[in-house]
């Protein structure tokens, strides 16, 4: 059976910790899109841990992990997480397998992130990720099976280095990037990877067979989605549900839940609409309580208040059928919180998700106040011993996206969870 986590609205809403927690009763955790820009951070007996690629499952021990062929692969990020993880006596070795059919992030794909990024103002994270994915869909992109065969892999490095140079050279200004040592490093690369390469399709296919409990992990968040975010401030892939079958080769019919994460209040890192976005020192105290800064590149997330609207609409391009809250804890240290509620457009009231990214721009949010409760919720493991105020906002968004909230994280460590029944 599959379980699909899908971050809920623009990415960092605290997956690393809620896979960790569910990867306790999982066979396998599989990523399926996405690259090293994700930064999923775990605590963990007051360790904080910070992984990119490698599934946040990777931390117990009877857990497989996969890279689906949906993820584009970052050798440099991939060896640097390893070597984090072996440091920290947790070793991969028989339990990390890497779809042979992932596109590999390449020198050129950062090069080319940066030099367009200063036209484009998306705020990419600079990982290459956009310009792989570009290759990939113009099939010139280069893929883990490729590495296995030097001749194979020189002529299709020379094809691509003679547009990509020329791009660099005379488009962007930038160095040229010299084949042999691409083709050197990357082979050296292949020999690194080649133990934990496999048809990881017909890996998860086999435990499904075997009624095997898979976590499908998504990166970054339903609005940040190529098709359904806000166009163009969005990455390159599908971290909607559906990205899970197609990065990951498993049919729709293997997926029995997915759980939309949405943590209490937004954020969201680099340019686009944001509706709830506070320029006060509210989202100044919120990104300080919440130490809501990039766990890639560091960068002050935009911080502001929960919106209903876009999580409803999130709950339905995903087929969401639990939430998982995240953060409560952070929100209950205001007096009092905002809720956005609907979205009005001059004087219309606009009840769903506008698909045109200046339009959400322009967007009036309507809000409702709730009284913050100030208090620790340390103590509370299930519904009922959370304060009043928090479980009103509970069943606030249960009634306005019609889903389920499964599960609240209360704090950054795995005992700081209510899970409900
Ligand atoms: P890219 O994925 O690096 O191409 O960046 C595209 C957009 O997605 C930018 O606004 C990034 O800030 C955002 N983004 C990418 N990865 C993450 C993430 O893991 N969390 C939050 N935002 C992200």
């Amino acid at each position: 059976m599959v379980t699909i986590i899908v971050g809920a609205q623009w990415g960092d809403e605290g997956k690393g910790k809620i896979v960790d927690v569910l990867a306790e009763r999982a066979d396998i955790v599989a990523r399926y899109q996405g690259g090293a820009n994700a930064g999923h951070t775990l605590v963990v007996e007051g360790k904080t841990i910070v992984l990119h690629l490698i599934p946040s499952g990777i931390l117990h021990p009877h857990v497989q992990c996969v890279i689906g062929n949906g993820v584009v692969l970052d050798p440099v990020a991939l060896r640097q997480e390893i070597a984090m993880l072996d440091a920290m006596g947790i070793s991969v070795r028989g339990r990390l397998f890497i779809s042979h059919k992932a596109h590999v992030i390449m020198p050129y794909h950062k090069l080319l992130d940066a030099a367009r990024e200063q036209h484009q103002g998306i705020g990419t994270t600079g990982r290459g990720i956009g310009p792989a994915y570009i290759d990939k869909y113009s099939r010139v992109g280069i893929r883990v099976v490729d590495l296995l065969d030097r001749r194979v892999l020189e002529e299709k490095l020379r094809t691509n280095l003679a547009e990509k140079n020329a791009l660099l050279e005379k488009i962007y200004g930038a160095e040229r990037l010299d084949v042999e040592q691409i083709v050197a490093e990357y082979l050296e690369f292949d020999r690194y990877i080649d133990e934990f390469v496999t048809d990881t399709s017909a890996l998860l296919h086999n435990a499904l067979r075997e009624g095997k409990q898979i976590l499908a992990e998504g990166a970054q968040g339903a609005l940040l989605d190529v098709d359904h975010g806000t166009y163009p401030f969005v990455t390159s892939s599908n971290p909607t549900s559906g990205g899970a079958c197609t990065g990951l080769g498993i049919p729709p019919t293997a997926v029995a839940r997915i759980i939309g994460l949405a943590k209490a209040y937004s954020t969201r890192v680099g340019n686009g609409p944001f509706p709830t976005e506070l320029h006060d020192e509210t989202g100044e105290l919120l990104r300080r309580l919440g130490n809501e800064y990039g766990a890639t590149t560091g960068r002050a997330r935009r911080c502001g208040w929960l919106d209903l609207v876009a999580l409803r609409y999130s709950v339905m391009i995903n087929g969401i059928t639990e939430l998982a809250l995240t953060k409560l804890d952070v929100l209950g240290k205001l007096s009092s919180f905002k809720v956005c509620t609907g979205y009005r457009l001059g004087n219309q009231p606009l009840k769903s998700f506008p698909a045109d990214a200046r339009t959400l721009d322009t967007v009036e949010p309507e809000y409702i106040e709730l009284e913050g409760w100030q208090s620790s919720l340390d103590a509370a493991h299930t519904i009922e011993e959370l304060p009043a105020q928090a479980r009103q906002l509970v069943r606030l968004i249960e009634d306005y996206c019609e889903v389920r909230v499964s599960l609240i994280s209360t704090g950054a460590e795995r005992h700081q969870i209510v899970r409900r029944t």
